[in-house]
């Protein structure tokens, strides 16, 4: 019997979308107000969803204030009121998509966890906007 447990987060981070080999021209043509190059910023909104069977003796798939201090460490204390291009080593060589964001999120979380369990993530860069990654 699988059960899924969900923990929700928050963080604010800049972030600019563009490639440094590819023109201002031809970026400003894919990543239109994103390639702003003096950034801008996202309440990013996170859910992480640990699938996993529930303890017999505890009741618990997983104890919440393990992946609750999981999403300080990993997401929290690393993204939150950075910029993410700048001071994120993760994005260095990497586009800050909201895609790229949660792949970056999952790994460091998956790498935390006990490897019994399933890890989604769920990452809104606007309310109406947001992508799931779970590994594959
Ligand atoms: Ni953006």
């Amino acid at each position: 019997m699988k059960v899924t447990v969900n923990r929700k987060a928050h963080f604010n981070a800049a972030h600019r979308l563009y490639r440094k080999d590819w023109s201002f021209e031809k970026n400003d043509a894919i990543f239109g107000l994103c390639n702003n190059p003096n950034f801008h910023g996202h309440n990013y909104e996170l859910i992480a969803s640990v699938t996993g069977d529930i303890d017999p003796e505890t009741g618990y798939v997983i104890d919440v204030k393990i992946l609750k201090d999981i999403i300080k460490s990993e997401v929290e204390d690393a993204f939150d009121h950075k910029n993410l291009n700048v001071e994120v080593p993760e994005f260095q060589d990497l586009n800050p998509t909201a895609e790229n964001i949660a792949v970056v999120i999952y790994n460091k979380v998956k790498a935390k966890l006990d490897s019994k369990f399933q890890l989604e993530i769920t990452l809104y860069e606007t309310p109406r906007n947001f992508v799931t990654y779970s590994g594959e």
